[in-house]
C-alpha cells in the first residue's frame, strides 16, 4: 500500500528539480499527480513518462489567477477531485536590497508568494469539498534567517511561512493541514545555474558548488531534491496527521548553528 493511495495532488514548479522529484516520489506512492509550471516540453515529458493513468501537465503561472482557475478545473476532469497541494513553484534573483529594481522586487514576489496565495485560495475549496487534505508551502531556510543578496527572494519566503501560520489556523475546521518545507542548499537548476548553460563546463560548476557547500553546510554537501521530497511526502500523507501551521526546515544542519570545522 502505498502512503498516497487514492489521493489527488496539484503539485507546482513539477517540470524540474525538487518538484520534479516530488511527483516521482507522489506517483510511486499511490498518488494521482497534477504538474504544473512553466516548462511546457519539461512538464509533458515528465507527464507522458508517469503515465497518464497518474499523471497531467498543465501550463500555468503560478501568478495568474486565470491559470489557477483552469488548473483546478483541468485536475477534476482528468481526476474527479483535489485533496493536495504542494505550492514548489519558485525564483531566485540576486541583488543587494539598495540596488534592486522594483520590477525584479515585484516578480520574485508574484510568483513566490503571490503564487503560493493563489493556490491556497483557488484550492483550499475543492480539497475541502473533497472531505480535506493536505497543503505544503515550499519556503525556504531564507524564510526562517537573512541572507546577503537575497532581500526579494527571503522576504517572499517568510511571508509564505505567514500564509502557511495563517491557512493552518483557517483550515483546520475544514480538514485541512497546511505546512512548510524550509530547504537549505538544494543541488537544482535554481542553485547551480550553469547546468543549464550549454556553455559551461558541467564539471568545473559542479564542482564549484560541492566546494560551497562542503564549508557552509555541516553535513558537508548540498542537499538532494529527493531529500525535500520525502518531508513533502511526510507533511502530505497521514504519519503527519497531527501537524500543522508548522516550517520544517531540510538543510544538513545549516541553520543550526555557526560550524567552526
Ligand atoms: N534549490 C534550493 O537550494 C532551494 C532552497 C530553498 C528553497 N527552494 C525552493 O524550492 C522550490 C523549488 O525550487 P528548485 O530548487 O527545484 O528550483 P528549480 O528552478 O529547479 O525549479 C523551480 C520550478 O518552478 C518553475 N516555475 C518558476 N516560475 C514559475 C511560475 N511563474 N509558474 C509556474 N512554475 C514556475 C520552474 O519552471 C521550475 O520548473 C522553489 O520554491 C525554491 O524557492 C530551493
Amino acid at each position: 500500500m502505498g502512503k498516497l493511495d487514492g489521493r489527488v495532488v496539484v503539485i507546482t514548479g513539477a517540470a524540474r528539480g525538487q518538484g520534479e522529484q516530488e511527483a516521482r516520489l507522489f506517483v510511486a506512492e499511490g498518488a494521482r499527480v497534477v504538474l504544473g509550471d512553466v516548462l511546457d516540453e519539461q512538464g509533458q515529458a515528465l507527464a507522458d513518462e508517469l503515465g497518464g493513468d497518474a499523471a497531467r501537465y498543465v501550463r500555468m503561472d503560478v501568478a495568474s489567477e486565470d491559470d489557477w482557475t483552469a488548473a483546478a478545473v483541468a485536475a477534476k476532469d482528468a481526476f474527479g477531485g483535489i485533496d493536495g497541494l504542494v505550492n514548489n513553484a519558485g525564483i531566485l534573483r540576486f541583488n543587494e536590497l539598495a540596488k534592486t529594481p522594483l520590477a525584479e522586487f515585484q516578480q520574485v514576489v508574484q510568483v513566490n508568494q503571490v503564487g503560493c496565495f493563489l493556490g491556497i485560495r483557488t484550492l483550499a475549496p475543492e480539497i475541502a469539498a473533497a472531505g480535506g487534505g493536505t497543503i505544503v508551502n515550499t519556503a525556504s531556510y531564507t524564510g526562517l534567517t537573512g541572507m546577503a543578496l537575497v532581500g526579494a527572494y527571503a522576504a517572499s519566503k517568510h511571508a509564505v511561512l505567514g500564509l502557511t501560520r495563517v491557512a493552518a489556523l483557517e483550515l483546520a475546521p475544514r480538514n485541512i493541514r497546511v505546512n512548510a518545507v524550509c530547504p537549505g542548499a538544494v543541488d537544482t537548476p535554481m542553485t547551480n545555474p550553469a547546468a543549464l548553460d550549454p556553455a559551461a563546463d558541467p564539471v568545473a560548476s559542479q564542482q564549484a558548488v560541492d566546494a560551497l557547500y562542503r564549508k557552509l553546510v555541516p553535513m558537508g554537501r548540498a542537499g538532494r531534491p529527493e531529500e525535500v521530497a520525502a518531508l513533502a511526502l511526510f507533511l502530505s500523507c497521514a504519519d503527519s496527521s497531527y501537524i500543522t501551521g508548522q516550517p520544517f526546515v531540510v538543510d544538513g544542519g545549516w541553520l543550526a548553528g555557526v560550524s567552526l570545522f
